[in-house]
């Protein structure tokens, strides 16, 4: 039985080292913390917090979630971490639980202009027990607007105000939101799942000074374990603590924990931070190399790790009825991969939305630099002009293979 599962890992990371990987919520853990999640931490059940624990038998596993508690109050300066969510929507469902009140309302972005489903969709959990107002961005820049979301805040009087994004290429500025949320006396929760690592690199301006609580997840940008964390202001530690466990979540990944400590401790060095420049760079290029092309990108550019393209028009002209389900299943046929999106007031539906969604993490980490990007960008425009031509797409998958053969993600591994 087992064989059919090591088989398939096998033939995941073959696919992983063929493929060229766009998509911006995703990356490569490095073999350490592959190690650590695959340790012997997944045997202890460890519920309650370190030397409060329910289980006997958890002085080592306490030494483990206190050094990345430490780790993670270090990188992000942060007063008080809670490292125990299973993922960035748990994470999130405890920062609510552990404010509001079934029905309140909380003010957010819309999943339509970039924000996520835990920020109020109504299919999510956040939807059906909130009551969500949602802003989205500026019609003519596509980037978020102040003054906008401080009318929202004062007309509806939110409990809570929520920032943070999937699918949002511009730099957030949470002093501007701690300013309003502060006038206004209500709580500013940042989602910072997607930069998470650019903070700590400290590449995009940080939420932790502003926000009263953060939450994000490990393994985006921060290149971590599959994961999520919180942190918060001193007044809120005791909330949170109690919302993440017994309020959300029994016990907590030991094994999981330990990989996120080595994430925290390895985005504290130089490497990481000229990583996340790298990140940056890799994305301001294949932007820009679009454009040229003739590409409409939203908000006409990037400043963090990802970027969206507007495939309702090339070169000022319409342009064919090309949509997002399209282009992806015509990239993957040449071993590209990335998601389709929708745009800024998309008129079509997220099954079929009128933008793709790139990102640069994994494509970095496995070392493409700007020569790397912008070729990857001539090889998406011609699968896009030649989509018909299954000749075509199939050499260039062959020559998307080869060329993935010199940047191997893991070396070591058979
Ligand atoms: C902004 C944001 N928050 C939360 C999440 C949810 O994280 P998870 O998939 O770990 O539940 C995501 C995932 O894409 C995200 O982009």
């Amino acid at each position: 039985m087992k064989k059919q599962i090591f088989k398939l890992i096998k033939e995941e990371l073959e696919r992983e080292e063929k493929t060229i990987n766009l998509i911006a919520s995703e990356n490569y853990a490095n073999p350490d913390i592959l190690k650590a999640t695959g340790s012997i931490f997944t045997n202890k059940y460890a519920e309650g917090y370190p030397e409060k624990r329910y289980y006997g038998g958890c002085q080592v596993v306490d030494k483990v979630e206190n050094y990345a508690i430490e780790q993670a109050r270090k990188l992000f300066n942060a007063t008080h971490v809670n490292v125990q969510p299973h993922s960035g929507s748990s994470a999130n469902m405890a920062v609510y639980f552990s404010q509001l009140k079934h029905g309140e309302t909380i003010l957010a972005m819309s999943l339509s202009a970039g924000g996520h489903l835990t920020h109020g969709h109504k299919v999510n959990f956040s939807g059906k027990l909130f009551n969500f107002v949602h802003y989205g961005v500026d019609p003519e820049t596509e980037m978020l607007d102040y003054d906008e979301i401080e009318i929202l805040v004062n007309q509806h009087k939110p409990k809570m105000l929520v920032a943070g994004a999937s699918a949002y290429s511009r730099f957030i500025d949470f002093a501007r939101l701690g300013e309003i949320a502060e006038d206004n006396n209500c709580i500013l929760f940042v989602d910072m799942a997607h930069i998470a690592g650019l903070v700590a690199a400290e590449l995009h301006p940080s939420p932790i000074p502003c926000a009263h609580i953060v939450s994000s997840t490990t393994h985006k940008t921060l290149r971590g374990p599959r994961g999520g964390f919180i942190c918060c202001q001193g007044d809120f530690k005791e909330s949170i603590d109690k919302s993440v466990m017994p309020g959300c979540q029994g016990g907590p990944l030991m094994n999981v924990i330990a990989a996120k400590a080595i994430a925290f401790e390895q985005a504290q060095s130089k490497d990481f931070k000229k990583y996340q420049e790298q990140v940056i760079k890799n994305a301001k290029i294949m932007a820009k190399t679009f454009k040229d092309l003739g590409y409409k990108i939203v908000s006409n550019g990037t400043d963090n790790h990802l970027f969206l393209i507007d495939l309702r028009q090339k070169n000022g002209e319409s342009f064919e009825k090309i949509t997002g389900k399209l282009v992806e299943e015509t990239l993957e046929k040449c071993s590209i991969i990335l998601n389709r999106n929708t745009i800024p007031f998309d008129t079509q539906s997220p099954v079929n939305p009128s933008g793709i969604r790139i990102g640069t993490p994994a494509i970095t980490t496995r070392g493409f630099k700007g020569k790397e990007a912008t070729q990857i960008v001539h090889w998406i425009d011609e699968a896009i002009k030649k989509r018909g031509d299954e000749a075509f797409l199939k050499k260039l998958k062959e020559i998307v293979e080869v060329f993935c053969k010199d940047f191997p993600i893991y070396p070591s591994f058979k």
